[in-house]
């Protein structure tokens, strides 16, 4: 008989969550948490599902039928699009600007398809002109790019051009909107967007589990008229379909509290309205990134390109990451990360997301900082 191990009642630290996911979680959003389960199959729960589809089509202004969240975090969304929409041996363009561009190529190629790239530096978007270039020359059936990337800071602008190209061409759109939904504006119908993904850790103050994804009939019909099956099973979306479409059939068990978090989260965002909240992140994130000026932490992206919801800044001389990030963390219990790949060790990257994108954890970060760097 093994004996029992003794471990204390679970007490995390009490943190300011200002890296690039997860943001602090509504406090609403942590008490739905509590609710009791009912069956995922009960009709209780069936009307549960209605109502978080309804205020995700809101939320990524869309009348998308399918449009659902994925059990599990932003890359199982960001896997349901891609193994579904992706056929062995289809071309598939994606972004080299970011983290996340590279992880799109990574689940394409696990669909089978042939990956080409279209290029722009990390820090910087993909420009229109570089996007058609790679159409001309590849001709893809498909075209991933990130609308917010988290790992640089960078937001795709002129959204409505990229698919215009894409669509020139017949290809579908993957939008990956992790830390855009809910935080910058994202109009899924008005700019053509064929499927777009994200989380809900970001900008829609929920804990990660239930991600949310929408696709537009005609990719969802190139979806059911696969000839070979998708490569897994659990994010089939021709399977899924029999629980979230009419049929209501078991599939997998839903991740019950998840759902239940999901629905308060954007009811949350229905009560403050979009454009208010897109609004909301703008602004505080403007307080940000004056306030940290006065410290001497520039920040890192183009105004034109900035994104309010991430952004990375260059460190003053002499100052590292990892020491500004330790101490933030030990002396005043607050989150931010530091860069990613080609930006490893040259910004940190703070996030300005949902329920942290208010004046008071952003005040005390910049007072905190401050001090910091006086010592
Ligand atoms: C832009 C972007 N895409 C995809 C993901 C993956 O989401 P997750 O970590 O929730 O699986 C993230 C997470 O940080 C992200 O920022």
């Amino acid at each position: 008989m093994h004996a029992p191990p003794a471990i204390d009642e679970l007490s995390p630290p009490d943190r300011t969550l200002l890296g690039p996911g997860p943001s602090m979680v509504h406090p609403r959003v942590l008490r739905t948490m509590g609710t009791p389960l009912v069956g995922h199959l009960d009709p209780a729960f069936l009307e549960v599902m209605d109502e978080v589809q309804e205020l995700l089509r809101y939320t990524f202004q869309t009348t998308n039928k399918w449009t659902i969240p994925v059990s599990g975090t932003g890359s199982a969304a960001m896997e349901a699009a891609f193994a579904n929409l992706v056929r062995p041996g289809d071309t598939v363009l994606v972004p080299t600007n970011g983290y996340f561009g590279h992880r799109m190529a990574a689940m394409a190629e696990r669909a089978g398809g042939e990956v080409v790239t279209v290029d722009a530096p990390w820090g910087a978007p993909l420009s229109s002109a570089a996007v058609a270039d790679a159409f001309d020359t590849h001709q893809p059936t498909v075209f991933g790019f990130v609308h917010a990337e988290t790992s640089t800071g960078v937001l795709q602008p002129d959204v409505s051009e990229l698919v215009e190209i894409a669509h020139a061409h017949d290809a579908f759109v993957i939008a990956d909107t992790v830390t855009s939904l809910g935080g910058v504006e994202l109009r899924v119908d008005d700019w053509g967007i064929d499927v777009a993904y994200a989380g809900g850790q970001k900008c829609l103050s929920c804990p990660p589990g239930a991600s949310p994804l929408t696709l537009s009939d005609r990719a969802m019909d190139r979806i059911l008229g696969r000839e070979s099956p998708v490569r897994s099973w659990y994010l089939d979306l021709s399977l899924l379909e029999g629980y979230w479409g009419s049929e209501r059939a078991y599939h997998h068990t839903a991740p019950i509290t998840n759902v239940y978090a999901l629905r308060e989260a954007l009811r949350l965002v229905a009560e403050e309205g979009l454009e208010e909240r897109w609004e909301r992140h703008r602004r505080v994130a403007s307080e940000l990134v004056a306030g940290l000026e006065t410290h001497g932490l520039e920040p890192f992206v183009e105004e034109t390109s900035w994104l309010p919801s991430l952004t990375t800044f260059k460190l003053p001389t002499g100052v590292s990451d990892e020491w500004l990030i330790s101490q933030l963390r030990e002396t005043y219990s607050i989150e931010i990360a530091g860069g990613l790949g080609d930006l490893a060790g040259e910004v940190v990257r703070i996030g300005c997301m949902g329920h942290s994108a208010r004046r008071e954890p952003i005040a005390y970060l910049i007072a905190a900082v401050g001090e910091l760097l006086e010592k």
